[in-house]
Protein backbone atom coordinates (compact mmCIF):
# COMPACT_ATOMS: atom_id res chain seq x y z
CA UNK A 1 0.00 0.00 0.00
CA UNK A 2 0.62 3.61 -0.04
CA UNK A 3 0.42 5.77 2.88
CA UNK A 4 1.03 9.69 2.04
CA UNK A 5 1.39 11.72 5.60
CA UNK A 6 0.36 15.60 5.28
CA UNK A 7 2.14 17.50 7.93
CA UNK A 8 3.68 21.10 9.10
CA UNK A 9 6.41 19.05 10.65
CA UNK A 10 7.05 16.09 8.34
CA UNK A 11 10.72 15.89 10.37
CA UNK A 12 8.72 14.78 13.25
CA UNK A 13 8.15 11.22 11.42
CA UNK A 14 11.79 10.28 11.06
CA UNK A 15 11.93 8.17 14.12
CA UNK A 16 9.02 6.19 12.57
CA UNK A 17 10.71 5.37 9.49
CA UNK A 18 14.10 4.01 11.23
CA UNK A 19 11.60 1.35 12.89
CA UNK A 20 11.92 -2.10 12.06
CA UNK A 21 8.74 -3.14 10.84
CA UNK A 22 8.39 0.00 8.50
CA UNK A 23 11.64 0.19 7.02
CA UNK A 24 10.37 -4.10 5.60
CA UNK A 25 7.00 -3.30 4.43
CA UNK A 26 8.82 -0.66 2.70
CA UNK A 27 11.50 -3.27 1.56
CA UNK A 28 8.02 -5.08 0.53
CA UNK A 29 7.08 -2.13 -1.82
CA UNK A 30 4.96 -0.25 0.26
CA UNK A 31 5.72 3.42 0.36
CA UNK A 32 5.44 6.39 2.88
CA UNK A 33 5.47 9.73 1.26
CA UNK A 34 5.26 13.01 3.10
CA UNK A 35 4.27 16.18 2.76
CA UNK A 36 4.56 19.83 3.73
CA UNK A 37 1.57 21.82 3.42
CA UNK A 38 4.22 24.59 3.45
CA UNK A 39 5.58 23.68 0.06
CA UNK A 40 2.06 24.08 -1.37
CA UNK A 41 0.61 26.92 -0.27
CA UNK A 42 -0.37 29.49 -2.60
CA UNK A 43 0.11 31.95 0.52
CA UNK A 44 3.54 33.93 0.78
CA UNK A 45 5.77 33.76 3.18
CA UNK A 46 4.59 29.68 3.43
CA UNK A 47 1.61 31.14 5.19
CA UNK A 48 -0.55 27.85 6.12
CA UNK A 49 -3.46 29.26 8.50
CA UNK A 50 -5.61 32.28 9.26
CA UNK A 51 -7.15 33.88 12.13
CA UNK A 52 -11.02 31.95 12.68
CA UNK A 53 -13.97 33.81 11.93
CA UNK A 54 -15.95 35.12 14.49
CA UNK A 55 -13.02 35.49 17.08
CA UNK A 56 -11.74 33.37 19.27
CA UNK A 57 -8.45 31.99 20.07
CA UNK A 58 -5.96 30.28 17.66
CA UNK A 59 -5.17 29.56 14.51
CA UNK A 60 -7.40 27.18 12.04
CA UNK A 61 -5.70 25.60 8.93
CA UNK A 62 -7.23 27.29 5.81
CA UNK A 63 -9.26 24.96 3.22
CA UNK A 64 -7.26 26.25 0.50
CA UNK A 65 -4.28 25.57 1.84
CA UNK A 66 -5.31 21.64 2.07
CA UNK A 67 -7.15 22.01 -1.47
CA UNK A 68 -3.38 23.09 -2.49
CA UNK A 69 -1.31 19.99 -1.18
CA UNK A 70 -3.55 17.49 -2.28
CA UNK A 71 -3.81 18.59 -6.04
CA UNK A 72 0.29 19.30 -5.83
CA UNK A 73 0.49 15.55 -4.64
CA UNK A 74 -2.22 14.32 -6.75
CA UNK A 75 -3.51 16.92 -9.13
CA UNK A 76 -6.73 15.45 -10.91
CA UNK A 77 -5.72 11.44 -10.44
CA UNK A 78 -7.37 8.80 -8.74
CA UNK A 79 -7.34 10.30 -4.81
CA UNK A 80 -6.48 8.55 -1.84
CA UNK A 81 -8.82 7.72 0.94
CA UNK A 82 -8.32 10.96 3.42
CA UNK A 83 -8.13 10.57 6.57
CA UNK A 84 -7.74 13.50 8.81
CA UNK A 85 -6.60 12.94 12.11
CA UNK A 86 -9.06 15.08 14.82
CA UNK A 87 -10.19 14.70 18.62
CA UNK A 88 -13.11 14.31 17.92
CA UNK A 89 -12.96 11.82 14.79
CA UNK A 90 -13.83 7.81 14.82
CA UNK A 91 -11.52 6.44 18.04
CA UNK A 92 -9.06 4.04 16.11
CA UNK A 93 -8.95 0.07 16.72
CA UNK A 94 -8.03 -2.76 15.34
CA UNK A 95 -11.00 -2.94 13.27
CA UNK A 96 -9.97 0.53 12.02
CA UNK A 97 -6.41 -0.38 11.04
CA UNK A 98 -7.85 -3.75 9.17
CA UNK A 99 -9.85 -1.39 7.05
CA UNK A 100 -7.28 1.05 6.37
CA UNK A 101 -4.51 -1.67 5.73
CA UNK A 102 -7.08 -3.36 2.75
CA UNK A 103 -6.80 0.18 1.12
CA UNK A 104 -4.09 0.42 -2.25
CA UNK A 105 -3.42 4.32 -0.85
CA UNK A 106 -4.17 5.99 2.20
CA UNK A 107 -3.78 9.94 3.19
CA UNK A 108 -3.20 10.79 6.37
CA UNK A 109 -3.89 14.66 7.30
CA UNK A 110 -2.70 16.20 10.73
CA UNK A 111 -3.59 18.86 11.95
CA UNK A 112 -2.43 21.67 13.72
CA UNK A 113 -3.24 24.80 16.03
CA UNK A 114 -7.08 24.93 16.47
CA UNK A 115 -7.63 22.01 13.13
CA UNK A 116 -8.51 22.50 10.11
CA UNK A 117 -11.50 24.74 8.43
CA UNK A 118 -14.81 23.02 8.70
CA UNK A 119 -14.98 22.95 5.13
CA UNK A 120 -12.00 20.71 4.74
CA UNK A 121 -13.98 18.40 6.92
CA UNK A 122 -16.96 18.78 4.84
CA UNK A 123 -15.66 18.38 1.39
CA UNK A 124 -11.95 16.43 1.32
CA UNK A 125 -12.29 14.23 4.73
CA UNK A 126 -13.35 10.10 3.70
CA UNK A 127 -12.97 9.78 7.38
CA UNK A 128 -12.10 11.47 10.89
CA UNK A 129 -10.06 9.66 13.16
CA UNK A 130 -8.94 9.96 16.66
CA UNK A 131 -6.71 7.96 18.72
CA UNK A 132 -8.34 8.56 22.46
CA UNK A 133 -10.88 10.91 23.99
CA UNK A 134 -8.34 13.70 24.96
CA UNK A 135 -6.76 16.44 23.00
CA UNK A 136 -3.28 16.83 21.52
CA UNK A 137 -1.59 19.71 20.20
CA UNK A 138 -1.55 18.69 16.74
CA UNK A 139 -2.18 15.27 14.55
CA UNK A 140 1.06 14.26 13.63
CA UNK A 141 1.51 11.83 17.26
CA UNK A 142 -1.90 10.48 15.82
CA UNK A 143 -0.83 9.74 12.55
CA UNK A 144 2.20 8.37 13.81
CA UNK A 145 -0.07 5.67 15.70
CA UNK A 146 -2.17 5.03 12.94
CA UNK A 147 0.93 4.61 10.08
CA UNK A 148 2.63 2.29 12.99
CA UNK A 149 -0.57 0.07 13.68
CA UNK A 150 -1.35 -0.08 9.65
CA UNK A 151 2.05 -0.74 8.40
CA UNK A 152 2.90 -3.69 11.32
CA UNK A 153 -0.03 -5.08 9.43
CA UNK A 154 1.35 -5.02 6.23
CA UNK A 155 2.59 -8.93 4.89
CA UNK A 156 6.51 -9.30 5.91
CA UNK A 157 6.34 -6.08 8.13
CA UNK A 158 7.40 -8.14 11.42
CA UNK A 159 9.77 -11.06 11.26
CA UNK A 160 7.23 -13.45 12.53
CA UNK A 161 4.48 -13.72 10.15
CA UNK A 162 2.56 -15.09 12.78
CA UNK A 163 2.62 -11.87 15.60
CA UNK A 164 0.37 -9.40 13.84
CA UNK A 165 -2.19 -12.27 13.34
CA UNK A 166 -2.17 -13.58 16.59
CA UNK A 167 -1.70 -10.99 18.73
CA UNK A 168 -3.98 -8.66 21.15
CA UNK A 169 -7.54 -7.60 19.91
CA UNK A 170 -6.67 -9.65 16.45
CA UNK A 171 -9.41 -11.93 14.74
CA UNK A 172 -7.76 -15.18 15.71
CA UNK A 173 -8.00 -14.27 19.09
CA UNK A 174 -11.79 -13.36 18.90
CA UNK A 175 -11.05 -10.03 19.43
CA UNK A 176 -9.77 -10.68 22.90
CA UNK A 177 -6.73 -9.45 24.64
CA UNK A 178 -3.03 -11.78 24.07
CA UNK A 179 -2.01 -14.24 26.56
CA UNK A 180 0.59 -13.53 29.11
CA UNK A 181 4.24 -14.22 27.52
CA UNK A 182 7.26 -16.08 29.59
CA UNK A 183 11.07 -15.94 28.72
CA UNK A 184 14.17 -16.68 30.53
CA UNK A 185 14.87 -17.09 33.49
CA UNK A 186 12.30 -19.78 34.61
CA UNK A 187 12.87 -18.50 38.51
CA UNK A 188 13.74 -15.32 39.42
CA UNK A 189 13.59 -14.39 43.42
CA UNK A 190 11.09 -17.11 43.71
CA UNK A 191 8.55 -15.68 40.67
CA UNK A 192 8.03 -18.71 38.36
CA UNK A 193 7.23 -19.91 34.67
CA UNK A 194 3.77 -21.35 34.61
CA UNK A 195 4.59 -25.38 34.49
CA UNK A 196 2.67 -25.25 31.31
CA UNK A 197 4.63 -23.46 29.20
CA UNK A 198 8.02 -25.79 29.76
CA UNK A 199 5.78 -28.73 29.51
CA UNK A 200 6.48 -29.45 25.76
CA UNK A 201 3.30 -30.21 25.32
CA UNK A 202 1.85 -27.74 22.34
CA UNK A 203 -2.47 -29.24 22.66
CA UNK A 204 -1.44 -28.11 26.76
CA UNK A 205 0.11 -24.32 26.05
CA UNK A 206 -2.53 -23.76 23.11
CA UNK A 207 -5.67 -24.30 25.44
CA UNK A 208 -3.75 -22.45 28.24
CA UNK A 209 -3.06 -19.16 26.45
CA UNK A 210 -6.77 -19.57 25.02
CA UNK A 211 -8.34 -19.94 28.58
CA UNK A 212 -5.72 -16.95 29.51
CA UNK A 213 -6.82 -14.79 26.98
CA UNK A 214 -10.52 -15.61 28.02
CA UNK A 215 -10.17 -14.38 32.04
CA UNK A 216 -8.08 -11.08 30.50
CA UNK A 217 -11.35 -10.60 28.28
CA UNK A 218 -13.78 -10.61 30.88
CA UNK A 219 -11.25 -8.09 33.32
CA UNK A 220 -11.03 -5.94 30.70
CA UNK A 221 -15.21 -6.00 29.68
CA UNK A 222 -15.57 -5.37 33.61
CA UNK A 223 -12.97 -2.01 33.48
CA UNK A 224 -11.99 -1.22 29.41
CA UNK A 225 -9.90 1.17 31.01
CL1 LIG B 1 -6.22 12.68 15.94
N1 LIG B 1 -5.59 14.94 17.16
C1 LIG B 1 -5.43 15.71 18.23
N2 LIG B 1 -5.00 16.96 18.08
N3 LIG B 1 -5.66 15.29 19.46
C2 LIG B 1 -6.07 14.04 19.59
C3 LIG B 1 -6.27 13.18 18.51
C4 LIG B 1 -6.02 13.67 17.27
N4 LIG B 1 -6.71 12.01 18.97
C5 LIG B 1 -6.75 12.13 20.28
N5 LIG B 1 -6.39 13.36 20.67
Amino acid sequence: MRLDIFSLFPEAFDWLQTQRPVQNALKEGNELRLFNYRDSTPLTGRQVDDAPYGGGAGMVLRVDVIDASLQAAYGEGVRPRIVLLTPTGRLLDDELADELVSERHVALLCGRYEGFDERVHEHFADDEVSIGRYVLAGGEMPAMVVADVVMRKLPGALGHERSAVEESFSQVLEGMPEYPHYTRPAQYRGWSVPDVLVSGDHERVRLWRMEQSRARAEQFEKNPE
